[in-house]
Protein backbone atom coordinates (compact mmCIF):
# COMPACT_ATOMS: atom_id res chain seq x y z
CA UNK A 1 0.00 0.00 0.00
CA UNK A 2 2.98 2.05 0.16
CA UNK A 3 3.40 2.47 -3.46
CA UNK A 4 1.02 3.69 -5.55
CA UNK A 5 0.77 1.92 -9.23
CA UNK A 6 -2.08 2.72 -11.60
CA UNK A 7 -4.56 -0.48 -12.03
CA UNK A 8 -4.05 -2.07 -15.25
CA UNK A 9 -6.94 -4.69 -15.46
CA UNK A 10 -8.77 -5.13 -18.38
CA UNK A 11 -12.50 -4.41 -18.59
CA UNK A 12 -14.72 -6.11 -16.95
CA UNK A 13 -18.23 -7.51 -16.79
CA UNK A 14 -20.66 -7.11 -14.32
CA UNK A 15 -22.20 -10.10 -13.09
CA UNK A 16 -25.65 -11.02 -14.00
CA UNK A 17 -28.24 -9.76 -12.08
CA UNK A 18 -29.66 -13.12 -12.01
CA UNK A 19 -26.85 -14.29 -9.95
CA UNK A 20 -27.38 -12.36 -7.26
CA UNK A 21 -30.67 -10.92 -7.56
CA UNK A 22 -32.10 -14.49 -6.55
CA UNK A 23 -29.74 -16.03 -3.66
CA UNK A 24 -31.02 -19.68 -3.94
CA UNK A 25 -30.54 -19.57 -8.24
CA UNK A 26 -26.85 -18.07 -6.88
CA UNK A 27 -26.17 -20.63 -4.15
CA UNK A 28 -27.20 -23.43 -6.17
CA UNK A 29 -24.73 -22.59 -9.04
CA UNK A 30 -22.12 -22.19 -6.59
CA UNK A 31 -22.73 -25.86 -5.71
CA UNK A 32 -22.64 -26.83 -9.39
CA UNK A 33 -19.55 -25.11 -9.67
CA UNK A 34 -18.07 -27.10 -7.19
CA UNK A 35 -19.17 -30.15 -8.55
CA UNK A 36 -17.54 -28.89 -12.19
CA UNK A 37 -14.50 -28.09 -10.57
CA UNK A 38 -14.24 -31.42 -8.93
CA UNK A 39 -14.84 -32.94 -12.83
CA UNK A 40 -12.12 -30.65 -13.72
CA UNK A 41 -14.87 -29.04 -16.33
CA UNK A 42 -15.00 -25.50 -17.13
CA UNK A 43 -17.17 -23.22 -15.01
CA UNK A 44 -20.82 -21.80 -15.42
CA UNK A 45 -20.39 -18.37 -16.71
CA UNK A 46 -23.08 -17.31 -15.08
CA UNK A 47 -21.62 -17.68 -11.94
CA UNK A 48 -18.30 -16.11 -12.75
CA UNK A 49 -19.85 -12.86 -14.82
CA UNK A 50 -19.61 -12.57 -19.49
CA UNK A 51 -15.53 -13.01 -19.60
CA UNK A 52 -15.41 -16.50 -19.15
CA UNK A 53 -12.03 -17.20 -21.33
CA UNK A 54 -9.42 -16.38 -19.00
CA UNK A 55 -11.01 -18.23 -15.84
CA UNK A 56 -11.78 -21.08 -18.15
CA UNK A 57 -8.05 -21.52 -18.47
CA UNK A 58 -7.08 -21.23 -14.99
CA UNK A 59 -9.64 -21.34 -12.25
CA UNK A 60 -10.11 -24.87 -12.22
CA UNK A 61 -6.91 -25.87 -11.42
CA UNK A 62 -6.33 -22.64 -9.04
CA UNK A 63 -9.73 -23.83 -7.12
CA UNK A 64 -8.63 -27.16 -7.03
CA UNK A 65 -5.31 -26.28 -5.94
CA UNK A 66 -6.93 -24.88 -3.26
CA UNK A 67 -9.54 -27.45 -2.27
CA UNK A 68 -7.51 -29.35 1.03
CA UNK A 69 -9.89 -32.64 0.99
CA UNK A 70 -12.42 -34.57 -0.34
CA UNK A 71 -14.47 -33.59 3.07
CA UNK A 72 -14.65 -29.65 1.97
CA UNK A 73 -17.03 -31.04 -1.13
CA UNK A 74 -19.44 -31.51 0.95
CA UNK A 75 -19.56 -28.45 3.56
CA UNK A 76 -19.69 -26.16 0.09
CA UNK A 77 -22.72 -28.30 -1.04
CA UNK A 78 -24.85 -26.95 1.60
CA UNK A 79 -24.19 -23.13 2.43
CA UNK A 80 -26.72 -21.99 4.03
CA UNK A 81 -27.58 -18.51 1.71
CA UNK A 82 -27.21 -15.06 2.80
CA UNK A 83 -30.54 -13.37 3.38
CA UNK A 84 -32.01 -10.67 1.29
CA UNK A 85 -31.43 -7.84 3.81
CA UNK A 86 -28.66 -6.08 5.46
CA UNK A 87 -26.24 -6.70 7.41
CA UNK A 88 -25.56 -9.50 5.61
CA UNK A 89 -26.42 -8.36 2.34
CA UNK A 90 -25.81 -5.22 0.57
CA UNK A 91 -28.21 -5.16 -1.92
CA UNK A 92 -25.59 -4.10 -4.92
CA UNK A 93 -24.30 -5.31 -7.74
CA UNK A 94 -21.48 -7.73 -6.93
CA UNK A 95 -18.19 -7.65 -8.22
CA UNK A 96 -17.49 -9.74 -10.74
CA UNK A 97 -15.09 -13.23 -9.81
CA UNK A 98 -12.80 -12.21 -11.95
CA UNK A 99 -11.85 -8.79 -10.97
CA UNK A 100 -12.30 -10.08 -7.27
CA UNK A 101 -9.63 -12.61 -7.39
CA UNK A 102 -7.02 -10.73 -10.57
CA UNK A 103 -7.21 -7.51 -8.60
CA UNK A 104 -5.42 -8.26 -4.71
CA UNK A 105 -3.14 -6.94 -2.05
CA UNK A 106 -1.64 -9.94 -0.42
CA UNK A 107 2.33 -8.82 -0.59
CA UNK A 108 3.77 -12.04 0.45
CA UNK A 109 3.53 -12.88 -3.38
CA UNK A 110 4.81 -9.34 -4.30
CA UNK A 111 3.20 -5.64 -4.64
CA UNK A 112 1.31 -5.35 -7.64
CA UNK A 113 -2.08 -6.22 -7.80
CA UNK A 114 -1.70 -8.95 -10.26
CA UNK A 115 1.49 -11.01 -8.02
CA UNK A 116 -1.02 -12.74 -6.04
CA UNK A 117 -2.87 -14.02 -8.73
CA UNK A 118 -0.16 -14.78 -11.19
CA UNK A 119 2.62 -16.11 -8.64
CA UNK A 120 0.38 -17.99 -6.36
CA UNK A 121 1.14 -21.47 -8.00
CA UNK A 122 2.60 -23.46 -6.08
CA UNK A 123 0.56 -22.46 -2.59
CA UNK A 124 -0.50 -25.34 -1.26
CA UNK A 125 -3.42 -25.40 1.85
CA UNK A 126 -3.12 -29.54 2.48
CA UNK A 127 -2.05 -30.07 4.92
CA UNK A 128 -2.92 -26.58 6.93
CA UNK A 129 -2.82 -26.25 10.60
CA UNK A 130 -3.10 -23.45 13.16
CA UNK A 131 -1.81 -22.43 16.50
CA UNK A 132 -4.19 -21.33 18.91
CA UNK A 133 -2.42 -19.93 21.92
CA UNK A 134 -2.39 -17.18 24.67
CA UNK A 135 -5.46 -16.69 27.19
CA UNK A 136 -7.29 -19.44 26.55
CA UNK A 137 -8.04 -22.81 28.52
CA UNK A 138 -7.80 -25.01 25.03
CA UNK A 139 -4.75 -23.60 23.54
CA UNK A 140 -3.15 -26.37 20.85
CA UNK A 141 -2.32 -26.89 17.37
CA UNK A 142 -5.06 -28.38 15.49
CA UNK A 143 -5.53 -28.92 11.85
CA UNK A 144 -7.55 -27.32 9.51
CA UNK A 145 -10.06 -30.08 9.36
CA UNK A 146 -10.94 -30.34 12.82
CA UNK A 147 -11.24 -26.09 12.91
CA UNK A 148 -13.97 -26.41 9.93
CA UNK A 149 -15.92 -29.54 10.29
CA UNK A 150 -17.84 -28.31 13.41
CA UNK A 151 -18.90 -25.25 11.76
CA UNK A 152 -22.03 -24.52 9.25
CA UNK A 153 -21.28 -22.53 6.36
CA UNK A 154 -22.76 -19.63 5.21
CA UNK A 155 -22.83 -17.06 2.81
CA UNK A 156 -22.21 -13.05 3.78
CA UNK A 157 -22.25 -10.27 1.17
CA UNK A 158 -20.21 -7.54 2.03
CA UNK A 159 -18.29 -4.50 1.01
CA UNK A 160 -14.92 -4.70 0.91
CA UNK A 161 -13.20 -1.41 1.25
CA UNK A 162 -9.66 -0.81 0.68
CA UNK A 163 -7.73 2.29 2.53
CA UNK A 164 -6.00 2.95 -1.07
CA UNK A 165 -9.53 4.07 -1.53
CA UNK A 166 -11.17 1.30 -4.03
CA UNK A 167 -14.01 -0.95 -3.18
CA UNK A 168 -15.46 -4.01 -3.93
CA UNK A 169 -18.85 -5.82 -3.16
CA UNK A 170 -17.78 -9.86 -2.18
CA UNK A 171 -19.91 -13.04 -1.95
CA UNK A 172 -17.85 -15.16 1.39
CA UNK A 173 -18.51 -18.23 2.14
CA UNK A 174 -17.55 -18.63 5.69
CA UNK A 175 -18.54 -18.41 9.52
CA UNK A 176 -18.80 -15.91 12.37
CA UNK A 177 -15.16 -15.74 14.20
CA UNK A 178 -16.76 -15.50 17.41
CA UNK A 179 -17.96 -19.16 16.52
CA UNK A 180 -14.74 -20.48 16.57
CA UNK A 181 -13.21 -18.18 19.24
CA UNK A 182 -16.00 -19.36 22.04
CA UNK A 183 -14.67 -23.16 20.91
CA UNK A 184 -11.05 -22.60 22.87
CA UNK A 185 -12.72 -20.43 25.73
CA UNK A 186 -10.63 -17.70 25.98
CA UNK A 187 -10.19 -16.74 29.74
CA UNK A 188 -10.85 -13.29 31.48
CA UNK A 189 -7.56 -12.01 30.94
CA UNK A 190 -8.31 -12.29 26.70
CA UNK A 191 -9.08 -8.64 25.79
CA UNK A 192 -6.82 -9.00 22.25
CA UNK A 193 -7.39 -11.17 19.61
CA UNK A 194 -4.03 -11.17 17.13
CA UNK A 195 -3.60 -13.10 13.95
CA UNK A 196 -0.85 -14.27 11.26
CA UNK A 197 -0.62 -15.35 8.58
CA UNK A 198 2.07 -18.31 6.94
CA UNK A 199 5.34 -17.62 5.83
CA UNK A 200 6.65 -19.87 3.36
CA UNK A 201 9.06 -18.35 1.14
CA UNK A 202 8.74 -21.78 -1.29
CA UNK A 203 5.12 -21.42 -1.82
CA UNK A 204 5.34 -17.17 -1.34
CA UNK A 205 7.92 -15.81 -3.70
CA UNK A 206 8.47 -12.07 -2.00
CA UNK A 207 8.82 -12.96 1.47
CA UNK A 208 12.37 -13.45 0.51
CA UNK A 209 12.52 -10.39 -1.97
CA UNK A 210 15.03 -7.61 -1.23
CA UNK A 211 12.42 -4.83 -1.89
CA UNK A 212 9.91 -6.51 0.62
CA UNK A 213 8.88 -3.92 3.03
CA UNK A 214 6.67 -5.64 5.34
CA UNK A 215 8.85 -7.79 8.62
CA UNK A 216 7.34 -11.07 8.33
CA UNK A 217 5.01 -12.54 9.14
CA UNK A 218 2.07 -10.18 8.55
CA UNK A 219 0.08 -9.71 11.38
CA UNK A 220 -3.30 -7.56 12.54
CA UNK A 221 -5.33 -7.63 15.53
CA UNK A 222 -8.73 -6.90 16.98
CA UNK A 223 -10.19 -5.86 20.52
CA UNK A 224 -11.80 -8.78 22.20
CA UNK A 225 -15.47 -7.24 21.55
CA UNK A 226 -14.59 -6.46 17.44
CA UNK A 227 -13.83 -9.77 16.99
CA UNK A 228 -16.95 -11.51 18.65
CA UNK A 229 -19.25 -8.96 16.61
CA UNK A 230 -21.64 -11.04 14.63
CA UNK A 231 -20.23 -9.28 11.53
CA UNK A 232 -16.42 -10.21 11.83
CA UNK A 233 -16.30 -13.29 9.52
CA UNK A 234 -13.76 -16.01 8.82
CA UNK A 235 -14.47 -16.96 4.81
CA UNK A 236 -12.74 -19.92 3.42
CA UNK A 237 -14.55 -19.15 -0.08
CA UNK A 238 -16.06 -16.90 -2.21
CA UNK A 239 -18.26 -17.09 -4.64
CA UNK A 240 -20.09 -20.37 -3.31
CA UNK A 241 -16.45 -22.10 -4.03
CA UNK A 242 -13.06 -22.64 -2.12
CA UNK A 243 -10.75 -19.11 -1.73
CA UNK A 244 -8.38 -18.94 -4.39
CA UNK A 245 -4.73 -18.39 -3.12
CA UNK A 246 -4.66 -14.77 -3.90
CA UNK A 247 -7.82 -14.18 -1.55
CA UNK A 248 -6.19 -15.76 1.48
CA UNK A 249 -6.64 -19.45 1.23
CA UNK A 250 -7.52 -21.73 3.12
CA UNK A 251 -8.91 -19.49 6.05
CA UNK A 252 -8.92 -15.46 5.93
CA UNK A 253 -10.41 -12.89 8.09
CA UNK A 254 -12.93 -10.19 7.04
CA UNK A 255 -13.92 -7.55 8.77
CA UNK A 256 -16.43 -5.38 6.63
CA UNK A 257 -16.33 -2.28 8.74
CA UNK A 258 -12.50 -2.09 8.46
CA UNK A 259 -10.14 -1.45 5.73
CA UNK A 260 -9.39 -4.28 4.05
CA UNK A 261 -5.41 -4.24 5.41
CA UNK A 262 -6.98 -6.21 8.71
CA UNK A 263 -8.78 -8.91 6.80
CA UNK A 264 -5.35 -10.63 6.92
CA UNK A 265 -4.99 -13.67 4.83
CA UNK A 266 -3.98 -17.54 5.21
CA UNK A 267 -4.05 -17.42 9.36
CA UNK A 268 -1.72 -19.98 11.01
CA UNK A 269 -1.72 -18.49 14.43
CA UNK A 270 -4.70 -16.66 16.23
CA UNK A 271 -3.36 -15.95 19.99
CA UNK A 272 -5.30 -14.46 22.49
CA UNK A 273 -3.76 -11.50 24.54
CA UNK A 274 -4.33 -9.41 27.73
CA UNK A 275 -2.78 -6.22 25.53
CA UNK A 276 -3.02 -4.66 22.29
CA UNK A 277 -0.66 -6.62 19.69
CA UNK A 278 1.75 -4.60 17.26
CA UNK A 279 0.28 -5.20 13.21
CA UNK A 280 2.43 -5.19 10.54
CA UNK A 281 1.05 -1.82 8.37
CA UNK A 282 0.78 0.11 12.06
CA UNK A 283 4.01 -0.48 12.58
CA UNK A 284 5.52 0.17 9.05
CA UNK A 285 4.03 3.45 9.53
CA UNK A 286 1.88 4.28 12.50
CA UNK A 287 0.52 7.96 11.22
CA UNK A 288 -0.91 6.21 8.04
CA UNK A 289 -2.12 3.23 9.38
CA UNK A 290 -4.04 2.78 12.87
CA UNK A 291 -4.56 -0.20 14.81
CA UNK A 292 -8.60 0.44 14.29
CA UNK A 293 -8.74 1.27 10.96
CA UNK A 294 -12.42 1.72 11.00
CA UNK A 295 -13.88 3.02 7.24
CA UNK A 296 -14.10 6.98 8.55
CA UNK A 297 -14.87 9.55 5.41
CA UNK A 298 -13.74 12.54 7.88
CA UNK A 299 -10.07 10.95 8.65
CA UNK A 300 -7.85 11.03 5.21
CA UNK A 301 -4.52 8.90 5.03
CA UNK A 302 -2.17 11.16 3.50
CA UNK A 303 -1.98 9.90 0.21
CA UNK A 304 -5.80 8.78 -0.57
CA UNK A 305 -8.90 11.09 0.92
CA UNK A 306 -11.52 9.12 2.52
CA UNK A 307 -14.72 10.38 1.70
CA UNK A 308 -15.04 8.72 -2.00
CA UNK A 309 -13.99 5.68 -3.40
CA UNK A 310 -13.65 4.13 -6.73
CA UNK A 311 -16.35 0.79 -7.12
CA UNK A 312 -14.61 -1.95 -8.95
CA UNK A 313 -14.81 -3.17 -11.82
CA UNK A 314 -13.73 -0.64 -13.52
CA UNK A 315 -12.47 0.24 -17.48
CA UNK A 316 -10.20 2.43 -18.72
CA UNK A 317 -13.21 4.28 -20.25
CA UNK A 318 -15.44 4.18 -17.15
CA UNK A 319 -14.91 4.73 -13.34
CA UNK A 320 -17.42 4.48 -10.90
CA UNK A 321 -17.09 6.71 -7.41
CA UNK A 322 -19.30 6.73 -5.03
CA UNK A 323 -19.57 7.78 -1.74
CA UNK A 324 -17.46 6.03 1.40
CA UNK A 325 -19.65 6.09 4.28
CA UNK A 326 -18.52 5.69 8.39
CA UNK A 327 -17.86 2.50 9.25
CA UNK A 328 -18.08 1.26 5.34
CA UNK A 329 -22.05 1.44 6.12
CA UNK A 330 -22.27 -0.77 8.68
CA UNK A 331 -22.49 1.81 11.75
CA UNK A 332 -25.71 0.64 13.36
CA UNK A 333 -24.20 -3.03 13.82
CA UNK A 334 -20.83 -1.44 14.91
CA UNK A 335 -20.97 2.37 16.25
CA UNK A 336 -21.56 1.57 19.84
CA UNK A 337 -17.86 -0.01 19.87
CA UNK A 338 -16.34 3.31 19.39
CA UNK A 339 -19.09 5.60 21.67
CA UNK A 340 -16.48 7.03 24.12
CA UNK A 341 -13.43 7.55 21.51
CA UNK A 342 -12.83 10.42 19.35
CA UNK A 343 -11.81 8.49 15.99
CA UNK A 344 -9.58 11.09 14.79
CA UNK A 345 -7.23 9.79 17.37
CA UNK A 346 -8.03 6.43 17.37
CA UNK A 347 -8.20 6.01 13.52
N1 LIG B 1 -3.01 -10.38 4.35
C1 LIG B 1 -1.72 -10.71 4.15
N2 LIG B 1 -1.23 -11.79 4.77
N3 LIG B 1 -0.89 -10.00 3.35
C2 LIG B 1 -1.33 -8.86 2.72
O1 LIG B 1 -0.55 -8.22 1.99
N4 LIG B 1 -3.21 -7.32 2.34
C3 LIG B 1 -4.37 -6.74 2.99
C4 LIG B 1 -5.44 -7.78 3.32
N5 LIG B 1 -4.84 -8.97 3.90
C5 LIG B 1 -2.69 -8.46 2.90
C6 LIG B 1 -3.52 -9.28 3.72
C7 LIG B 1 -4.97 -5.66 2.21
S1 LIG B 1 -4.06 -4.23 2.12
C8 LIG B 1 -6.19 -5.76 1.65
S2 LIG B 1 -6.94 -4.40 0.91
C9 LIG B 1 -6.92 -7.03 1.58
O2 LIG B 1 -6.15 -8.11 2.13
C10 LIG B 1 -7.23 -7.36 0.14
O3 LIG B 1 -7.98 -8.54 0.04
P1 LIG B 1 -8.31 -9.11 -1.40
O4 LIG B 1 -7.03 -9.20 -2.16
O5 LIG B 1 -8.97 -10.44 -1.19
O6 LIG B 1 -9.26 -8.11 -2.04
Amino acid sequence: MLIKKPADIKPSEITPESVYRNRRQFMKEGATLLAATAAGSSLPMSALGQDGDALKARAPAELRRSAPAAWWETKFANIKPAPDSEPFYTGESLTPYRDVTSYNNFYEFGMDKSDPSRRSGEFKVDPWSIEISGEVARPGTYQLEDILKPVDLEERIYRLRCVEAWSMVIPWTGFPLADLISRFEPTSKAKYVEFETLVDPEMMPAVNSRFAIVDWPYREGLRMDEAMNPLTFIAVGLYGNYLPAQNGAPLRLVVPWKYGFKSIKSIVRINFRETQPNTTWNDLQAQEYGFYANVNPMVHHPRWRQDMERRLPQTLFSRQYIETRLFNGYADQVAHLYKDMDLSVYY
